[in-house]
């Protein structure tokens, strides 16, 4: 498995990581198999939310954890907080429904919560999940000064966060933010969209994402890409969905090429990014996180990599 660096220090992770957001859905037994096989395949990096399942994924992480072959000091454990879920008005399968909250006692609370659920003792690394807007800047410092102190939190970082979310935060914590997780895929490229059309009439050029791959890369700040098989925010898989036939004539043509499945070229042409980046699957299914895996090992060419861009229905001017 190709590895990547953690921020610009000398440690390495693993350019895949596996998502537990769907692991509250399966018994431990399942759950403990999409483990092992993750980690057969050189992954050694989880990722949670205290969200995922309200809970539930990181009880069932702990079971599956006990049962599989693989031990807590193997792995690089990561989880979020700061998205309050209010079930009562939760939308159908949506846990959402609350708020953001940075603040000092909400982050010590949570982490506590997350280390009980999954029965570790330190997470290696902590992510604020999505902005608030009315976050405690210092309130954050405390909390991650006080984590950091009492060995419950090794490396910290955010995610959904834009540039200028990103620097402010920056510049009031101690620890260098080692990671910004973000949706991003061949499905999910507003991020590649921005840069391609500055300045080009009537296109996509929307300024939400602006600079911001370019400021990760230049700043040695690990991208994490989520949703990597996925359209739009939760829909479904693109893979082998007759919504997509261009898409997966591409992938299957280069799935023969490569022999491998299609999802291991998904996989290869977020990898191709140059800056430091990592892609947290969320299929618990082991043959399709065995395939994805491949995908480390693939190096797509350059009019590979675009011919996949443009087959997602992007446009180049
Ligand atoms: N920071 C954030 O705001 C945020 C938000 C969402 C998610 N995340 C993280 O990202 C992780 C991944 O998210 P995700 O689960 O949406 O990502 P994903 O890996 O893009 O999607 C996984 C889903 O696609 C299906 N799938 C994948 N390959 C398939 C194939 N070849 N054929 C049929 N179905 C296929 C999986 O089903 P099978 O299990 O059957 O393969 C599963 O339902 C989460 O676990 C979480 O850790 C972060």
């Amino acid at each position: 498995m190709k590895e990547t660096k953690l921020g610009k220090t000398t440690l390495n992770i693993s350019a895949m990581g596996l998502g537990i957001m769907r692991m509250c859905d399966k018994t431990p037994e399942e759950a403990a198999a999409a483990i092992d096989t993750a980690y057969e395949n050189g992954i050694n990096f989880i990722d949670s939310a205290d969200i995922y399942g309200q809970g539930k994924s990181e009880e069932v992480f702990d079971q599956a954890l006990k049962l599989s072959k693989v031990n807590r000091e193997d792995l690089f454990i990561q989880s979020k907080v700061g998205i309050v879920v209010s079930p009562e008005r939760s939308h159908g399968s949506r846990v959402f429904g609350g708020r953001y909250e940075f603040t000092k006692d909400y982050i010590l609370n949570a982490v506590d919560g997350v280390l009980d659920r999954m029965d570790i003792d330190y997470l290696d690394s902590l992510l604020l999940h999505r902005p608030d807007f009315l976050m405690d800047l210092e309130g954050v410092k405390e909390a991650f000064d006080i984590l950091q102190a009492e060995g419950k939190v090794r490396f910290f970082g955010v995610s959904n966060f834009n540039v200028e979310q990103f620097k402010m935060m920056q510049d009031v914590v101690s620890q260098p933010l080692m990671f910004d997780q973000l949706q991003f895929g061949l499905m999910h490229t507003g991020m590649i969209d921005t840069g391609f059309n500055t300045n080009v009439t009537g296109t996509v050029d929307a300024n939400h994402a602006q600079g911001l791959m370019e400021f990760l890369r230049r700043k040695h700040v690990t991208l994490q890409a989520w949703s990597p098989f996925q359209y739009g925010q939760f829909e479904g898989t693109f893979i082998n969905n007759p919504k997509f036939p261009e898409l997966n004539d591409e992938l299957e043509n280069l799935a023969n090429k490569y022999r491998v499945g299609k999802n291991a070229i998904a996989a290869a042409w977020i990898l191709a990014w140059p800056g430091q980046v990592q892609m947290i699957m969320g299929t618990m299914t082991p043959a399709h996180i065995a395939d994805s895996a491949k995908g480390a090992d693939i190096k797509l060419t350059r009019q590979e990599w675009y011919d996949l861009y443009m087959a997602a229905g992007h446009k180049l001017p």
